[in-house]
């Protein structure tokens, strides 16, 4: 029997988003229902809010979650209700180009739901990241389900769905960052500083945090920032060179995604580094840099699609490796709160007062 359920919904661009009925469906093959514990409110939430995804309003907002498998439809063997799972949003393929070539990571054919929830009305939710999970109970492809330890509890388990798991892979995946290496993070939200820690993990040296926001550099620093820019103060790029021999750092994180940060970043990493970008650009924007910069520079320019990573290796390694206290996965929960508080969250991401509210349900 399909169930009807509170969740958050973006109804039209830039509205604020409401408390509704939402019907989720019985899951049919491949698919499951999940009760959802906990799940942190991303800066891509906000983007789908405000029209910069896409436009197939009204959005099921919520993507970085974790909770209790409900029930399991035909054919799924992967998991089974009870268990623990982080929701992932590349449950992979294992049969697209990029899979053929031994390269799930980037997976073009991931998995979601085939089924769609509904308003009470019948309208087709679309789901953020293809999950939707400011909800009670959510319905996702069984492959999205990635099993974890319960002991490290939801509102930890579920940051690694998204946020902390993009940034820690941006670091340590896509830009390859390692003992001795020199890092730049640009724009220390939940994304950056995962970056950080991640980079700290990895051997960085030399770990430098790029904010507009003194506050997020005081945190930035308790993730393992050697060192602290404030961009609003200084020239990020000139303080970089500075802080790295005038040479500029083995890799620079845009994890803002604005034309001006990539230029900080393209001109901030040593000659033959990386660029990594993280940070999600709205369609508006355009950058243009010298060509033969890009060439002179060498090195390599990368986009981070949630971190490079692979969720059956990674989030149960990120759980053990916060379990035996090496990776600080719960400080990046600034608050816990209600389904109806997603709005009020939005308002103190932006103004830069939390790292991740995390809805508990
Ligand atoms: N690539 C992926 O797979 C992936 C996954 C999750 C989130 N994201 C994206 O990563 C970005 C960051 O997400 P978040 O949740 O950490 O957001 P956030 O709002 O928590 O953090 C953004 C940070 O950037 C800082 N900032 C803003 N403008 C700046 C500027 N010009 N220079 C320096 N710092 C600046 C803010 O002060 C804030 O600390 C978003 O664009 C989000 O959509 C990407
Ligand atoms: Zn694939
Ligand atoms: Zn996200």
């Amino acid at each position: 029997m399909p169930v009807t359920v509170q969740g958050v919904i973006a109804r039209s661009k830039g509205a604020p988003v409401e408390v509704v009925d939402i019907v989720v469906p019985d899951p049919g093959p491949g698919e499951a229902v999940v009760q959802v514990q906990a799940c942190g409110v991303c800066h891509t939430d906000l983007h789908y809010r405000e029209g910069g995804i896409s436009d197939e309003f009204p959005f099921l907002l919520g993507h970085e979650a974790a909770g209790v498998v409900e029930a399991v439809g035909p054919g799924v063997t992967e998991v089974a209700p009870g268990d623990f799972v982080v929701l992932n949003w590349r449950a992979v393929c294992g049969q697209c180009r990029a899979c053929a070539k031994g390269k799930p990571v980037y997976c073009f054919n991931t998995h979601n739901a085939q089924q769609r929830m509904t308003l009470t009305d019948g309208t087709p939710l679309s789901p953020a990241l293809g999950i939707g999970a400011f909800v009670e109970k959510t319905l996702v492809a069984a492959g999205q389900c990635t099993k974890v330890d319960p002991e490290i509890g939801a509102s930890a388990a579920g940051l690694l769905g998204c946020g902390v798991m993009a940034g820690f892979g941006a670091a340590v995946n896509t830009g390859g960052v390692g003992r001795g290496d020199s890092i730049a993070v640009i724009g220390c939200g939940g994304v950056g500083n995962a970056a950080i820690a991640g980079a700290r993990l990895a051997g960085a040296t030399t770990i430098i945090a790029v904010d507009v926001d003194d506050k997020k550099l005081d945190w930035a620093r308790g993730f393992g920032a050697t060192h602290t820019v404030n961009s609003r103060v200084e020239d990020a790029v000139q303080a970089i060179r500075g802080l790295t021999g005038g040479f500029g750092a083995d890799v620079v994180v845009d994890a803002v995604g604005r034309p001006e940060t990539y230029q900080q970043a393209f001109y901030a990493r040593d000659l033959a580094g990386t660029v990594v970008l993280v940070g999600v650009p709205t369609p508006d924007l355009q950058i243009t840099l010298p060509l033969l910069e890009v060439f002179g520079r060498g090195g390599a320019l990368k986009s981070s699609w949630y971190g490079d990573c692979l969720p059956s290796r990674d989030f149960p390694m990120l759980v053990d490796l916060a379990q035996q206290g090496r990776f600080p996965l719960s400080d990046f929960i600034t608050e816990t709160i209600p389904l109806d508080g997603v709005e009020n969250a939005f308002a103190k991401m932006h103004h830069g007062e939390v790292l991740r509210s995390v809805v508990e349900l």
